[in-house]
């Protein structure tokens, strides 16, 4: 019901799946769960409960007809199924593994506690195959999150592992319809394998794997289904490993509503008309549909230049008489998440150095460089000290504003993640932001420095890093303490 794609699903599963809600996860009551101390405000109403099951599956991912493709996924489904909680309300998973390795699930974007974090050796032990891991928190803040594996990640992630999660608010905001595209991206053999070797050294040095296939929720080049005068909250996820996204949709002027699942100040339509999202970036957009019935409109990605342009999808218009005569102006806006405003009078100031790539200078990192060790990239405090893992870099006292200056030294553009925060990102390359954006993911193009600030309200070691999957398995991560 809130896609017009079905998610490519094995045929297992189909046949398992009784009527509607294959897409839905089972979300049922629970009763007499134990309360999780968060430090976040609950509502009363009753905790929701799934499982997740990590397990290898075959999808028709090159589209109907075509091979079958070996996977990794969530319920046997890529993307897996979406995954709709309630602002305030507990949630509880069992994740299962069913894999031949390590796994964990992280929860990308959403506030919790530390230990449901989902990174392996850092804030939990990794699930062994065969078996099984509870996550319980409560999300703090309602809108367009995702999850994907934190172990293993490149191959998991890149096999298939990632879907999309909704948080609910309270009152429903009065779009007419709500859309979820995952965006991933693949490499295939014609085989309908595919193409073997995730987090290669070489991808790792330069942009990371980007895949030729480019798959809304699973499926290649599908026409969505609008009619006219439908006002649409679109929910895009980038879940591809690598690649980024510059979305134009021909005859329609879109709007931000949301960054990375935190509503905007105020709606605006992007420069251009063009919607950049970077890896692991979500954007909400308001798709007024101001098209004419039986008309259909293009919707391209031309990020990396006028000559790699491509067509994503197709807005396609029903003859159906539009729904409303005349679209309202103003756009719907979107009620603001309890994010605590840093606060900038006395801030603890840091800065973070992102060094190295294929083109990059080596200095300063031949200390990483141990035999067999994939260091191509690291980051580097104000101190010169040098860090790419578990080992917190610095740490920020508890309640205290945190303002940090990222640096980009290298020559690649680099999505940068905090794990269990919300940031606001107050400038870029020296000018201050008109309207500060909340995000958990920044982008840094090459060589540019940009200051994000956040209130340390959440204690724990929490990962910082690149979201290029391969940037970030070698090297390009740290951790930050809050303490
Ligand atoms: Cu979505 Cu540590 O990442
Ligand atoms: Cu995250
Ligand atoms: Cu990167």
């Amino acid at each position: 019901m809130m896609t017009e794609f079905p998610a490519a699903i094995s045929r297992r599963r189909l046949l398992q799946a009784t009527g509607t809600g294959v897409l839905a996860a089972s979300i049922l009551p629970d009763h007499g769960v134990a309360a999780v101390p968060g430090q976040f405000p609950q509502s009363r109403a009753k905790a929701a409960t799934v499982r997740i099951t990590a397990a290898p599956a075959s999808v028709p991912l090159m589209g109907t007809g075509k091979p079958e493709t070996p996977v990794l996924a969530y319920d046997d489904a890529v993307p897996g199924p979406v995954l709709r909680l309630r602002q305030g309300v507990q949630f509880h998973a069992t994740v299962r593994n069913r894999l031949q390795q390590d796994t964990t699930v992280h929860w990308h974007g959403i506030r919790l506690p530390n230990d449901m974090d989902g990174v392996p050796g850092l804030t939990q032990k990794a699930i062994e195959p065969g078996s099984d891991f509870r996550y319980a928190f409560t999300p703090p803040d309602a809108g367009t999150f995702w999850v994907h594996p934190h172990d293993h990640t490149a191959e998991q992630m890149g096999r298939g592992m990632a879907g999309a999660l909704i948080v609910e608010e309270p009152e429903p905001p009065g779009f007419d319809r709500d859309l979820i595209w995952v965006l991933q991206d693949w490499s295939f053999q014609p085989d309908g394998r595919f193409v073997p070797g995730f987090d290669t050294t070489m991808e790792a040095a330069m942009s990371g794997r980007i895949g030729s296939v480019i798959t809304i929720n699973g499926a290649a080049s599908h026409p969505v289904a609008v009619r006219a005068g439908e006002r649409i909250r679109l929910r895009l996820i980038n879940a591809c490993l690598a690649r980024f996204m510059a979305l134009r949709f021909a005859g329609h002027r879109v709007r931000v509503l949301a960054l990375d699942g935190q509503p905007v100040a105020r709606p605006f339509a992007p420069r251009d008309g063009r919607v950049l999202i970077a890896p692991a970036q979500r954007v909400d957009l308001l798709l007024d549909a101001t098209g004419v019935p039986g008309e259909r409109y293009p919707v391209t990605d031309d990020f990396y230049g006028s000559g790699a342009t491509y067509r994503l999808t197709t807005l396609a218009y029903s003859a159906k008489p539009a729904l409303r005569n005349v679209l309202p102006a103003t756009p719907i806006l979107l009620p603001l998440n309890p994010v605590p405003k840093p606060d900038l009078s006395r801030p603890v100031r840091h800065r973070l150095t992102l060094l190295g790539g294929m083109s990059g200078r080596m200095a300063g990192m031949a200390m990483m460089a141990d035999e067999g060790d994939k260091a191509i990239w690291g980051i580097r405090d104000s101190h010169d000290k040098m860090n790419n893992g578990m080992t917190p870099i610095f740490t920020i006292p508890l309640g205290r504003t945190a303002l940090i200056r990222l640096e980009n030294r290298t020559t690649f553009w680099h999505p940068m993640h905090l794990h269990g925060y919300s940031f606001t990102v107050l400038s870029r390359n020296g000018v201050a932001e008109r309207y500060p954006h909340v995000r958990d993911t920044v982008t840094l193009r090459p060589k540019d420095q940009v200051e994000i600030a956040f209130v340390a309200d959440n204690p724990g070691d929490w990962m910082f890093h690149c979201h290029v999957i391969e940037h970030q398995s070698s090297g390009l991560m740290t951790t930050i303490r809050v303490a």
